[in-house]
């Protein structure tokens, strides 16, 4: 395979973004020095890092490297203190990440949570209930549902009492909430795709108790369920599912999810693992020409409270690097090399502060440079 100059966009964004991402070029260097790749790493500003520089979260500019990019290696936007400068529909939220997966139509989301061995102790679940350990993948649809439906709009309205008067005027907000069969059907065959390639179960997640697209959901994936025998499908419910998450993470492999249930239970789950410092996400289009386009991030915030500090946990950024290795550029053990080199680092000790457990005995502190210095070193 030609593996001479992967053009990667380097979006590092806001708050713990610009640190987290130093420290996965860091990693993608050693790499790419161990393994003779050749990687054209090209940064843009994006989010509030844009807006200040060039007035607009995703400036032209950027958008036109993204487009000659192979994969967008993106850190984090946002900062909820600067909300108010800006109007909602411009912030970098929705106008720069939300904006790049509809524009690349990146809609399947993949979010794989492991919980190491050695982190045991950051797990907040008692022994027991960590059982054999957690591994689960999910799969979250990513450019429908709720996040993108319309109308969506903050209104001012006439309160209409209870007995038909009305009174004063007050604000009321809408969002939609739709979703089609095409759209459920391409996140259904990614999820049943990455079942079969794993332990060949699929648990989908819905509302179909009370929601139109929870029905529509449900329907849809029990329909695609036909060209996958092999794979066990059970439907949850989605506060059944956030309930078992908590009792009994063992029983779920692979979980598919709609865009909002995804976001939220995909929180849930890195909560288990130790951190949501952990949990890198891949956000990948249709393949095209053996390729797959993607946009890989921590799921994360911007953490604006812990940013510029050099303690932010880079791991998920780094994870997220070693997704867009395989699933990008289709570089397993490129891939394999990086997500070796974290679970030396952690089964060494080396934790930064949202992983590190008094529990824990011999475990060292580190910084987020510290900690990507360690994994670096570690890629053999
Ligand atoms: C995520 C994030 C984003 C989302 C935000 C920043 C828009 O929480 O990737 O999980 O909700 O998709
Ligand atoms: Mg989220």
């Amino acid at each position: 395979m030609n593996t001479t100059g992967l053009k990667i966009a380097a979006l590092a964004g806001d708050g713990i973004g610009p640190e987290i991402m130093r420290e996965a070029i860091k990693v993608l260097r050693a790499i790419e020095r161990k393994q003779k790749l050749s990687l054209e790493i090209t940064e843009a500003p994006v989010g509030w890092a844009a807006i200040d520089q060039e007035g607009k979260a995703l400036p032209e500019n950027t958008l036109a490297l993204c487009k000659k990019s192979e994969a967008i290696l993106f850190g984090a936007v946002g900062l909820h203190y600067r909300d108010a400068e800006i109007p909602k529909e411009k912030r970098p939220e929705r106008a720069a990440l939300l904006q790049l997966r509809k524009q690349f139509g990146l809609f399947a989301n993949l979010r794989p949570i492991k919980l190491l061995p050695a982190l045991a102790a950051a797990c907040p679940l008692h022994p027991e209930r960590q059982e054999k350990g957690i591994d689960l993948l999910f799969v979250r649809e990513s450019t429908g549902g709720v996040y993108y439906a319309y109308p969506r709009k903050t209104e001012e309205v006439l309160e209409v009492k209870d007995d038909g008067t009305t009174t004063q005027r007050i604000r009321r907000a809408v969002d939609t909430m739709a979703l089609t069969t095409t759209e459920i059907e391409r996140i259904a065959h990614v999820g049943f795709r990455a079942a079969w390639l794993r332990r060949k179960r699929l648990t989908s997640v819905d509302k179909a108790n009370v929601l139109e697209t929870g029905i529509l959901w449900r329907d849809v994936v029990t329909e695609v369920s036909t060209q996958y025998p092999d794979v066990v499908l059970e439907h949850v419910l989605i506060d059944t599912a956030a309930m078992q998450l908590i009792l009994r993470p063992s029983q779920f492999d692979v979980i598919l999810c709609g865009n909002m249930f995804g976001d939220i239970l995909s929180d849930v789950a890195a909560a288990l693992v130790g951190s949501v410092g952990m949990l890198p996400s891949a956000s990948l289009s249709t393949r095209r020409h053996g390729r797959t386009f993607g946009l890989y991030q921590p799921a994360g915030g911007t953490a604006p409270d812990i940013a510029g500090k050099n303690v932010a946990n880079p791991i998920a950024q780094i994870l997220a690097a070693a997704l867009m290795l395989r699933h990008s550029f289709g570089l397993d053990p490129a891939a394999k090399a990086v997500e070796n080199a974290v679970d030396r680092v952690i089964s060494e000790g080396y934790r930064t502060r949202d992983i590190s457990s008094q529990r824990d005995s011999k475990t060292h502190l580190v910084s987020t440079s510290q900690m990507g210095d360690a994994i670096a070193a570690a890629i053999v």
